[in-house]
C-alpha cells in the first residue's frame, strides 16, 4: 500500500485538517501539564535539509524525541545524496530503514520524487512552491486564540512566495476569505491562485487588501535561494512593509502572523512584530505541537 504524504495542504482532506488542529491542541495541553505521550517508541525520522532552517529542524527534532522517537538529521554536505546519488536511490534506501522522512529543498519536484520512490511517508518541510507545515502551526495559533478560522478574512502582503501559496491552500481546506497584495511582478502562482478562485482576491494595494482583515501575515520580501536578488526585491517591495497604517486598516482585533525568521523595518515594522497584535512568538511554538499531532498522524495509530 502506498504510504500517505504531506507535500502541500491539498494531501489532507478539510476535516483531516481540522482533526489535526484539535489534536495538536491537546497535545500541547499535554505537554504542558507534563503528561507524557509517547505513541512514536522505537520509530526514526530522517531530516534531509537542503536549505537552512531553526524552527523546523529543532521542532521536528524534539518533537520526535517527545514522542518517544528519534529524528536523525542527514546533511547533503555528509549523504551520497550532496555527491549526485538520485533522489530516487536515496529516497529507496533511506525509507527501508526509517519510518518518515522530512525534506527541505528548492524545486518541489524534488519532494515529489523523494515521496514517489519512498515506501514510508514523506513530509514537505519547505519547498520553493509550499510551506504547509508552517500553516499547521499558524492555523492551530488562530484556533487557539479566535476558534474555527471559517469565514474569517485574512491578508497577505507581500511576496507571493511559498508562504502564500500554502495559504492559498489553506483558504481553500480551512473556507476562510484570502485577499492578496503584491508588487505587480512578485504575485502568487496563477495556477495556483485558480484552484481556489473563490476564497482569493489580489489587490495592488497592502491597505487596501488589509481592510477588514482579521489576520495580517506576511513573509520575508527575498526567500532562500534569493539572496542575489534582495536589492532589487528591496525597492520593489518598498510600499509592502507591514507597519501600524496596515495594522489600522484591518479590524481592531485583527491578528499579526510571520513564520520568521523577520527582517524588522523591511516587510515588517519592529513596532508591529513587538506589538499587542503579534502571535509569531505563538505561532513558531505550534510549529512544534503542530508537527507532532502531524507524526502521529503519518507514522503512529491514526489520530
Ligand atoms: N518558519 C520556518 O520554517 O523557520 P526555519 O526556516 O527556521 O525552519
Ligand atoms: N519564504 C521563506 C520562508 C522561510 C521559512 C523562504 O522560503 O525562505
Amino acid at each position: 500500500m502506498q504510504p500517505r504524504h504531506f507535500l502541500s495542504l491539498l494531501d489532507f482532506s478539510g476535516d483531516e485538517l481540522r482533526a489535526l488542529m484539535q489534536h495538536a491542541i491537546d497535545v500541547k495541553k499535554r505537554l504542558k501539564a507534563g503528561v507524557a505521550h509517547t505513541p512514536l517508541q522505537g520509530k526514526v525520522l530522517a531530516m534531509i535539509f537542503e536549505k537552512a532552517s531553526t524552527r523546523t529542524r529543532v521542532s521536528f527534532e524534539c518533537g520526535m524525541s517527545q514522542l518517544g522517537g528519534h529524528a536523525m538529521f542527514l546533511s547533503p554536505r555528509d549523504i551520497q545524496l550532496g555527491r549526485g546519488e538520485p533522489l530516487e536511490d536515496s529516497a529507496r534506501v533511506i525509507s527501508s530503514m526509517v519510518d518518515g522522512i522530512m525534506l527541505r529543498t528548492f524545486g518541489h519536484e524534488r519532494v515529489e520524487a523523494i515521496a514517489a520512490a519512498s515506501s514510508r511517508p514523506v513530509i514537505n518541510g519547505l519547498t520553493d512552491k509550499y510551506h504547509p507545515c508552517q500553516l499547521l502551526a499558524d492555523i492551530q495559533t488562530w484556533f487557539e486564540l479566535r476558534g474555527d478560522i471559517k469565514g474569517a478574512t485574512v491578508a497577505w502582503i507581500g511576496d507571493g512566495n511559498n508562504m502564500c501559496h500554502s495559504y492559498i491552500n489553506a483558504a481553500k481546506q480551512f473556507d476562510f476569505k484570502l485577499k492578496i497584495a503584491c508588487p505587480p511582478d512578485y504575485q502568487p502562482d496563477a495556477d495556483i491562485v485558480a484552484t481556489a478562485s473563490d476564497r482569493v482576491e489580489i489587490f495592488t494595494s497592502s491597505e487596501e487588501a488589509s481592510t477588514q482583515a482579521d489576520l495580517i501575515v506576511t513573509d520575508v520580501w527575498a526567500s532562500m535561494g534569493q539572496e542575489k536578488e534582495q536589492k532589487e526585491r528591496k525597492r520593489a517591495f518598498i510600499d509592502f512593509q507591514v507597519n501600524q497604517s496596515v495594522m489600522r486598516a484591518a479590524n481592531p482585533d485583527a491578528l499579526f502572523m510571520h513564520c520568521l525568521p523577520a527582517h524588522r523595518g523591511e516587510e515588517v515594522s519592529a513596532e508591529v512584530l513587538e506589538g499587542p497584535q503579534s502571535v509569531v512568538w505563538q505561532e513558531a511554538e505550534n510549529r512544534l505541537h503542530a508537527q507532532k499531532a502531524l507524526l502521529e498522524f503519518l507514522m503512529g495509530s491514526p489520530v
